[in-house]
């Protein structure tokens, strides 16, 4: 019996060993996709930063909240000694520890992203993994709804730098901790007349959690909170304006939205504003990306002083569903520059060091490892598609002469062997 990769994780394979057949892209894909989420957050101005995959678990359970179904079912924890681990469901609330740690917010604002592996023990199906990945940003240290529009707009041009169009924009603001609790009360007061007609869920979050029960996806709940108070008509002063201007700066930049009044995000640790992006072509999972305000979670893991933040995380996973729904790929096919084809012991030899020395260089060669026939090399040459294909055998050799064939065009120029590298070089790159 041989292993498996354990159900809801998967391996990522190069184009050429993939079965395409696969739902998960190549590692060439996603190596592609990584270039152009950098190369849009170095334009942002965000900076990388890297945190352990393994975190205390007290940081997670406190940060996102006991009472989420991230810390409350589908944590990877274990103990070792006297340490809480978890391995780390998300990566939030570790940039604020980290942000914490380092003193971060002694030069102004900080602009962070990361992209990495997070691990959440949920039923895998489409766009649900146990191991999924995500890219993420964070603004840490700015209160103002700019800071808001500034992630909005680097997320958004993330799927676009990918090609991506068809997606959704929602958001809606949770209001802060003068305007919630009576909102909280608001809600149960409502619905607490209909508790006969709540699912199971609904009902135990009826009491703690009532804010999660708006995100139902149950028709019949869905159509009696059709009639439920609005957060909107509880938020204070400040977190009135804070949207406003958060909705007018996305107008002004022409970044479509839909405000939802029943958005509420899986994690505890949002104040005013919280979006979510959103398609409708990759199944149940719809949500590509999603984030939003923070403001108390540096004191909730005890920070002296509040830090006003906001951020957004999206699955890869999910972003490569989209990209296929819209028939997007995104990797360059890399084929080799050149295949050596040797004939005999002697040429293998001389084969080896001068492809080498070429890929010194920075030429992708490819020779043969199995000691193939030359006809049989000849075919290998073929499948990989080479720009140029070199047979070197004795008579080659001896001659100080080889021909490289340029398979597109099927012109053949002839290269002295002292001056190989340097000939190839000059002609091919
Ligand atoms: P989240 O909504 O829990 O937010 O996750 C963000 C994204 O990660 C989701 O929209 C989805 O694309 C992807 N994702 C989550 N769980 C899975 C899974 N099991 N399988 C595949 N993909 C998944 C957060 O994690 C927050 N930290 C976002 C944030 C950043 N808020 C402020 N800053």
């Amino acid at each position: 019996m041989t292993y498996q990769n354990i159900k809801g994780t998967f391996d990522v394979l190069p184009d050429a060993a993939r079965d395409h057949s696969s739902p998960v892209p190549s590692s060439d894909e996603w190596i592609a996709a990584e270039a152009k989420i950098r190369a849009v957050m170095t334009a942002y101005r965000f900076g990388e930063i890297r945190t352990p995959i393994i975190e205390p678990t007290e940081l997670i359970a406190r940060g996102v909240g006991e009472l989420t179904d991230i810390v409350s079912k589908e944590m990877f924890a274990f103990t070792r000694g006297d340490t809480n681990y978890v391995m780390r469901p998300e990566v939030t609330a570790p940039v604020v520890r980290a942000y914490l740690q380092h003193n971060l917010g002694q030069g102004g604002p900080q602009k962070l992203y990361y992209i990495g592996p997070c691990f959440r023990a949920e039923r895998p199906q489409k766009g649900r993994y146990r191991q999924f990945h995500q890219f993420g940003a964070e603004v840490l240290g700015a209160v103002s709804p700019s800071a808001d529009v500034e992630i909005i707009s680097l997320m958004i041009s993330v799927y676009s730098a990918m090609g991506l169009s068809d997606f959704r924009l929602r958001i809606n603001s949770l209001g802060d901790e003068s305007s919630r609790p009576a909102y909280k009360a608001a809600l149960q007061d409502y619905l607490r007349p209909h508790y006969e007609k709540l699912s199971e869920t609904s009902r135990s979050r009826l009491e703690a959690n009532p804010l999660r029960i708006l995100d139902t996806k149950d028709p019949g709940e869905k159509a009696l909170l059709e009639n439920a108070p609005r957060i909107s008509e509880f938020l204070g002063d400040e977190s009135k304006r804070h949207f406003d201007d958060v909705r007018q700066m996305l107008d002004d930049l022409g970044i479509a939205f839909v405000e939802d009044p029943f958005l509420v995000r899986g994690l505890d640790y949002y104040t005013r504003t919280a979006f979510e992006l959103e398609s409708d072509k990759v199944g149940a999972q719809s949500a590509l990306a999603g984030g939003g305000r923070y403001d108390l979670l540096a004191t909730e893991l005890g920070a002296k002083d509040s830090v006003p933040a906001v951020g957004f995380a999206a699955g890869f996973e999910r972003l490569f569903l989209a990209l296929a729904e819209e028939q997007i790929s995104l990797s360059v096919r890399k084929l080799p520059d050149l295949f050596f084809v040797a004939r005999g012991e002697r040429a293998h030899n001389w084969v080896v060091a001068h492809a080498r020395q070429l890929r010194d260089r920075g030429v992708a060669v490819d020779l043969d490892l199995l000691e193939r026939s030359v006809k049989a090399q000849m075919r290998e040459a073929n499948r990989q598609a080479a720009r140029f294909v070199a047979v070197v055998g004795e008579d080659e050799l001896l001659s100080g002469e080889l021909v490289f064939r340029n398979m597109s065009t099927g012109e053949e120029l002839q290269l002295s062997t002292d001056h190989v590298v340097e000939e190839f070089c000059s002609m091919a790159l």
